[in-house]
């Protein structure tokens, strides 16, 4: 495993990249760089307590097109933490409604000497298309279904924290596969860190299509539990669907849900993770939510380390 305590007074001549927009394109090295920077933040800030102030002078700017509480809240507490001022941006109530384009609107928030925009947006390659048009870091807190970086990332620091190391491990995501850009993630930052990566749900939200990235499809969460070192529970996105993907809530919880009766035939030091916001009842039981083998809140509060690391290596090697 490593865990060593990455530099966090100079960015290493290793890190290259001038945005986070994927963990697609990123290599296993740079994933590992970003999750010992986030251990190095949370050793030197007592568990993101405290503040650092390595990034005093500098503005982050969170752009959000749609609705967050984990991501948004922890990437400007993130921001403040190293010492750095923050402009939040909604859609609602800005000037879009005006006629102002997308790309005007992060202009001009970028002239107000912005280093880093954090931008979440219902279409895929958002993120991508804003890092061609600006000068400024583009972090990506989730463009549609396609990726959720910083998510996969937390994800994988949580499991790192539990467990010896990565490679080796079993880590099925459940739910909907086919509409989560945590699970898009999640399967490049794990197979990139030698994982094997279960993808499990109906078939109407797991199609055989996912086995070209490597990863193994399976339908019956009942026999692939015994295997699974890790379930990261995924929300049924209801949000980006055009037809009901199954008959009723009812019948998807009884096939899919992480319950009791599940735990028992589970691992005994099986993690149970979820990437927020929990449906209880419907992919997890509030007893199991809560219960000791839930590391839901842990994720969370990875989530500042993590956003902490990404911020601090793409503005410090601005500056
Ligand atoms: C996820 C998201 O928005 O992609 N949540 C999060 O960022 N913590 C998952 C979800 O909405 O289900």
């Amino acid at each position: 495993m490593s865990t060593e305590l990455a530099d966090i007074e100079h960015v290493p001549e290793t890190w290259t990249r001038d945005h986070l927009l994927d963990l697609e394109s990123l290599t296993k090295e740079e994933i590992t760089l970003i999750l010992d920077t986030a251990v190095s933040f949370k050793h030197a800030t007592d568990g993101c307590r405290r503040k650092v102030a390595t990034l005093s002078g500098c503005t982050c700017a969170n752009l959000f097109f749609e609705n967050s509480t984990r991501t948004r809240a922890s990437f400007s507490l993130a921001a403040r933490r190293l010492g750095a001022d923050t402009l939040e941006f909604s859609a609602s109530g800005s000037s879009l409604s005006k006629g102002e384009t997308f790309i005007d609107t992060a202009r001009n928030i970028q002239a107000m000497n912005v280093d880093a925009m954090t931008v979440r947006h219902q279409t895929p390659g958002t993120p991508h298309l804003l890092a061609q048009q600006l000068e400024c870091s583009v972090i990506n807190a989730g463009d549609g279904p396609h990726e959720h970086p910083t998510q996969g990332l937390l994800d994988i620091l949580t499991i790192r924290e539990h467990r010896e190391e990565i490679a080796g491990l079993t880590v099925a995501l459940v739910g909907d596969i086919a509409h989560s850009r945590t699970a898009r993630s999640n399967i490049w930052g794990l197979m990139k860190l030698g994982a094997r990566v279960i993808v499990c749900g109906p078939s109407t939200l797991v199609s055989p299509q996912w086995q070209e990235l490597g990863v193994e499809v399976a339908h019956d969460l009942d026999a692939i539990l015994p295997r699974c070192d890790v379930l990261n529970l995924l929300r049924i996105q209801f949000e980006r669907q055009f037809t009901r993907p199954f008959p009723s809530v009812r019948e998807y919880a009884l096939l899919y849900a992480m319950n009791r009766d599940r735990m028992s035939r589970a691992k005994d030091d099986i993690l149970i993770m979820a990437p927020g916001p929990i449906n209880r009842g419907v992919e997890i039981t509030p007893d199991v939510a809560d219960g000791p083998q839930s590391v839901i809140l842990d994720q969370v509060t990875n989530g500042l380390a993590v956003r902490m690391a990404v911020l601090w290596l793409l503005c410090g090697k601005r500056k």
